[in-house]
């Protein structure tokens, strides 16, 4: 059984070569830039490592583990212009460092070349690819129109992270589990447990974005809070101190908006209360993977995962 640090070579290798037949037009390059600029690469781990559950030649599915991460990387470059994020994995953001019209049409052009991929793939998995493509679509819209809400509760908070993070996560796990011919209970219990530690791994990228190190996380510290974005962190701040959390959104210099809401988080103590919801989640997600009732040695390489996801620091 292969741990998560034994898949990255091979998949850095497969992601190396996926955008090698460049058009004349400049199209391909933002794909190249942002995929190539690092990532963690869980998905198309969780992919490889979920089939391995069931089947003993994970190798031979690598490039259509590799398609949920050029998915993801597509979602990133539209991500950053909505979020109006300057900075993905420590360099320059497509829309900067070319312009958003491009990275519009790079990201479609990328999607495209994922269904490509996906062609002679079984109707199951083709469908449920889309599902969950126009689901992130939806979670996104939702987190965006969230930005101008105050009154966003906690159901319809996890219900968006649920949508535009963790079906991802679910679905890639589900598709380790087709590829290796796994039955339909155990495919479900996959998906059931990577949307588990999907809205785990979503809660700690909210978390990272207030308090993490910029230089590791590789993003804009405080972005969302100057997007006004609503994560568990600033509902429970808007729970506890409606009024300040409205006055400090206002504030219009930026460094002094993020350190002010850092500081508000602090005093309101609702760092805590998220970590204990991440952990919640990751819990959920641990169990989910014991009750497919495999033996220890099989699952282990993900527990170890899901360990390693639950406490990063990017
Ligand atoms: C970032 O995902 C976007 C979210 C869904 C939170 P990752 O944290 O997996 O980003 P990379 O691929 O490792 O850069
Ligand atoms: C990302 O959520 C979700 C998708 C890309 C679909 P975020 O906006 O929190 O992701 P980061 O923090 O920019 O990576
Ligand atoms: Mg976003
Ligand atoms: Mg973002
Ligand atoms: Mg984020």
């Amino acid at each position: 059984m292969k741990e998560y640090k034994d898949w990255l070579k091979p998949i850095e290798e497969s992601i190396a070569v996926l955008y090698k037949d460049r058009d004349a037009y400049g199209l391909m390059d933002p794909m190249e830039y942002i995929i190539s600029i690092g990532g963690k690469r869980i998905r198309p781990a969780l992919v490889l490592m979920t089939y391995e559950l069931f089947k003993e030649d994970p190798e031979t599915v690598i490039e259509k583990a590799i398609v949920v991460e050029a998915f993801h990387n597509f979602t990133l470059m539209h991500d950053d212009i909505m979020d109006a994020a300057p900075l993905r994995r420590g360099k320059t953001t497509v829309h900067h460092k070319w312009d958003t019209p491009t990275a519009i049409l790079s990201g479609d052009a990328m999607l495209v070349h994922c269904y490509q991929m996906l062609a002679n793939e079984k109707n199951e998995i083709i469908a449920d690819f889309s599902k969950t493509a126009m689901e992130v679509c939806q979670g996104q819209m939702m987190d965006m129109n969230f930005e101008t809400r105050n009154d966003v509760s906690k159901e319809e908070y996890l219900e968006m992270i649920r949508l535009k993070t963790a079906v991802l996560i679910g679905y890639s796990m589900e598709l380790g589990a087709l590829l290796a011919g796994a039955n339909k209970e155990q495919t479900k219990l996959c998906y059931d447990c990577g949307v588990n530690m999907g809205l785990s791994f979503q809660i700690m990228d909210d978390l990272l974005d207030a308090f993490g190190d910029q230089a590791l996380v590789g993003k804009q510290k405080g972005g969302d809070i100057l997007a006004d974005k609503k994560t568990y962190l600033s509902l429970l701040t808007i729970e506890k101190a409606s009024e300040k959390y409205q006055e400090t959104s206002k504030e219009t210099k930026e460094s002094v908006k993020v350190e002010k809401m850092l500081a508000l988080y602090e005093e309101k103590g609702v760092r805590k209360e998220t970590e204990e919801l991440m952990k919640d989640y990751y819990h959920k997600a641990v169990d989910g993977l014991n009750s497919i009732g495999l033996a220890k040695e099989k699952t282990g390489p993900l527990m170890n995962l899901f360990g390693f996801l639950f406490q990063r620091a990017f």
